[in-house]
């Protein structure tokens, strides 16, 4: 019987294994469930016998990929898949996708509610500030980027992007102003939203001298990957400016540090949870399993991205 292995270290809302569960029973595979997994090597023993793989940001390594005896397929229920060694999956002949726009909403949601939070100094009876009239620079504007332009438009912000892959007329039918640098969506915006995947060309691109372009009262938003964001030229810009603040889903390193010196200037989640809602876990979850079916039965490669 196929096999389909959910191995996922933070577990999807049960709603959405049921989902993934009826999707796989419907198409006469069996489903098996890793979940809260605290070693890499239960994963690499849960997935010796399957034939396919539905992850989160579960780390799809080399490792991983060789244990898959049968493994024809990894998806990662999600936007971002820098966690799955692409090389290592095309090696094998094993397809990688993801599910994009399937999570994007829950993102974008907390994106301006992290936004809102800090500017009303975390909600400790103080007065903060509102986010209307300001200016959000959403950088990079797939499918989490026009979310949080039409959530921020709501709030009375003024929306600008920057996309080098996105034609500028195609950005300006959502209504935001399209930039032509990304120098530019700095220096205009007080508020930026990172929205870019984590690669080789982004790794560390946010960096002191991008940060510093930013006007009085800047914020930097993250809801993508924390390796995006040069560190040292975070530290660099905290020390340098009493007013930056750093908001993000995805702690950073330095975290210990900045909470030491910085109070009052940054919100970091716990846990990442940008995509951590019910509805998410099930467009996202049920997606995947889809996916699969389709691949198996059909050979449809639509989402591959190895
Ligand atoms: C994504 O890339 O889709 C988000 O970062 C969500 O990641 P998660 O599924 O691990 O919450």
């Amino acid at each position: 019987m196929t096999k389909i292995l959910v191995a996922t270290e933070k577990p999807f809302a049960p709603a959405a294994v049921d989902g993934i569960r009826k999707v796989c029973e419907e198409a006469g595979y069996e489903l098996v469930l890793l979940e809260k997994y605290t070693d890499q090597a239960d994963l690499i023993k849960a997935v010796e016998d399957v034939d396919a793989m539905i992850i989160r940001s579960d780390k799809a390594t080399k490792e991983v990929i060789d244990a898959g005896q049968n493994l024809k397929i990894i998806v990662r229920a999600g936007a971002g898949y820098d966690n799955i060694d692409l090389q290592a999956a095309t090696a094998k002949n094993v397809v990688a996708m993801n599910t994009p726009g399937q999570n994007s909403n829950a993102v974008a949601e907390l994106a301006l509610g992290m936004m809102v939070y800090l500017a009303r100094n975390q909600y400790n009876g103080t007065a903060g500030r509102e986010l209307k009239g300001k200016k959000l620079g959403i950088h990079a504007f797939g499918h989490v980027g026009q979310l949080v332009g039409e959530i921020a438009k709501g709030f009375g912000m003024e929306v600008y992007a920057f996309d080098p892959f996105i034609a500028k007329e195609k950005i300006e039918k959502f209504g935001v102003k399209a930039v032509d640098t990304v120098e530019e969506l700095y220096s205009t915006c007080q508020y930026v939203s990172l929205n870019i995947p984590s690669n080789e060309k982004t790794k560390k691109s946010i960096n002191f001298g991008l940060l510093s372009l930013m006007p009085e009262g800047a914020t930097l938003v993250n809801t993508a990957r924390k390796e995006v964001i040069d560190e040292d030229g975070l530290l660099a810009i905290y020390n340098e400016r009493n007013d930056f603040k750093y908001i993000s889903d995805i702690a950073p390193d330095c975290k210990s540090e900045i909470e030491s010196k910085y109070e009052g200037r940054y919100f970091f989640t716990p846990k990442k949870m940008g995509a951590q809602t019910a509805e998410a876990n099930i467009n996202a979850g049920i997606a995947a399993a889809r996916q699969i079916v389709n691949f198996l039965e059909k050979g449809d490669i639509t989402f591959k991205v190895n």
